[in-house]
């Protein structure tokens, strides 16, 4: 872990109103992507606007490991030369990818397809989490796990598959991190590789490994799903990147501007990918004014401007298969909802119970010690809007960025401040956070 391991409560309270124009730091998504990419390429890959929380400084120490050459150029420029796919090389100790799970999870589908082996790691959070789900596709392609504990769990050794097989695999919930061990792995295999989604999940992979030059087609399945076939064994070559502004970052400055009375606030370069934006279309909804200009777009992924000023926002029904697109925005959507007047239904959340900490049960908590009537109806979540939200509360962070966050961002617009007993792991994904919303006006202390 970079940041240290005493935890730093911060406390929040009522501000005037945020104003300002800011960049928040690259997607997370993208970044570790382009990492990978790179790291599987033949030739330089030159990435701009990389995000540098600690998440993606794991997955850029995990690809030196694998024996690619990654440099930091300046300030969030990097470059990365890579080793071809299949390349790897055996790494001389385990891979530590911190709080990450799809840091972890997608270099494990790239080390699936190379003739090595690997101990993968995380800190107390990532070893809860699940790798089953990562590792039945895997197998099916060749590769081999060991020293993996009870459920599937970190730490574990992963075995390249030698022959890695192309498989046609149903992801069993909607999940980019699936889709992309597999198509990850899949760049190995001789044949096509294809994997199909009842939900379509974010699509970045797709997009980054055409970039690369590997031949990929997407087409709808069913209603909401994709059907993807990569076809293995591309040559990958190095190529450029410019990493947009991180609409899963955006969110918490956003939700701040529209609850905090009188806000303006202009973000710059946010990426408006479709699949990522299911949060704007649900605030909009809500009531919110958020205004997009000058749309732009950077290796199929589209950018733009937004404008968020204060807003009276209202409750209202968010529909389950709306989730892939904002399945990192509902702790924040929960602070908004809590702002607004009436009720919002948040349907079909069970991903979020194995995200960096249980976000169901920790959303609930959250606004509950803050005075929120909030309830958990199997998968869903109902919060009772009042308009105001009375704070006084203090929020456990369990090791996870986004609540810190979004109990941060509560407790801006609270009758009492909202404390959180540990800020440390903003760094993971947000490493400026605490000092850019101070510079929008926010009242941290
Ligand atoms: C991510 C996919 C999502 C998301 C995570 C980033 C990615 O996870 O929660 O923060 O970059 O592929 P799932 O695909 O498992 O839902």
């Amino acid at each position: 872990m970079a940041h240290s391991d005493t935890p730093t409560p911060l406390e929040s309270r009522a501000s005037g109103p945020l104003a300002g124009r800011v960049r928040v730091p690259g997607d997370k998504s993208i970044s570790h992507r382009a990492l990978i990419l790179g790291a599987l390429s033949v030739g330089e890959t030159r990435i701009s606007g990389l995000l540098e929380g600690e998440d993606v400084l794991n997955t850029a120490k995990s690809m030196q490991a694998l024996g690619a050459r990654v440099e930091r150029t300046g300030p969030f420029a990097w470059t990365v030369s890579g080793v071809g796919v299949g390349g790897f090389a055996q790494p001389a100790t385990a891979l530590d990818f911190g709080n990450s799970g799809t840091g972890c999870r997608l270099v494990m589908g790239a080390v699936a397809g190379c003739p090595i082996t690997a101990v993968f790691d995380g800190d107390a959070s990532l070893r809860t989490r699940p790798m089953r789900r990562i590792l039945d596709p895997l197998e099916l392609m060749g590769a081999r796990t060991s020293d993996i504990r009870e459920g599937g769990r970190l730490p574990l050794t992963l075995s390249g598959a030698r022959y890695p097989v192309p498989i046609v695999y149903k992801t069993p919930v909607a999940s980019a991190q699936i889709k992309s061990a597999v198509l990850l792995a899949g760049l190995s295999a001789p044949g096509m590789t294809t994997v199909i989604e009842q939900e379509a999940s974010r699509d970045h992979t797709e997009l980054m490994l055409k970039h690369f030059g590997a031949e990929i087609s997407s087409e709808k399945a069913g209603s909401h799903g994709r059907r993807i076939t990569l076809s293995g064994e591309p040559e990958l070559h190095g190529a450029e990147v410019v990493v947009p502004a991180d609409p899963s970052s955006a969110a918490f400055p956003i939700v701040a501007a529209l609850i905090v009375g009188g806000s303006d606030v202009v973000f710059s370069d946010v990426m408006t990918n479709p699949l990522r934006t299911g949060l704007f279309t649900t605030l909009r909804e809500m009531g919110a004014s958020i205004e997009e200009s000058e749309v732009r777009g950077d290796a199929g992924e589209p950018m733009a401007q937004l404008r968020v000023r204060a807003s009276k926002l209202r409750g209202v029904e968010v529909p389950p298969e709306r989730a892939p697109s904002m399945i990192d925005e509902y702790l924040v959507l929960a602070v908004a909802a809590s702002f607004a007047e009436g009720t919002t239904i948040m349907r079909g959340l069970q991903e979020l119970r194995v995200k960096e900490s249980d976000r169901l049960e920790a959303t609930a908590d959250m606004l509950r010690v803050n005075g929120v009537k909030v309830e958990i109806s199997g998968d869903d979540l109902i919060v009772e809007g009042r308009g105001h939200v009375e704070g006084g509360g203090l929020v456990a962070t369990h090791m996870d960025h986004r609540i810190a966050m979004s109990a941060l961002v509560m407790g801006l617009a609270s009758d009492k401040p909202v404390k959180v007993d540990d800020t440390a792991f903003i760094a993971t994904s947000f490493p400026d956070f605490i000092p850019m919303m101070r510079s929008l006006g926010a009242d941290f202390s």
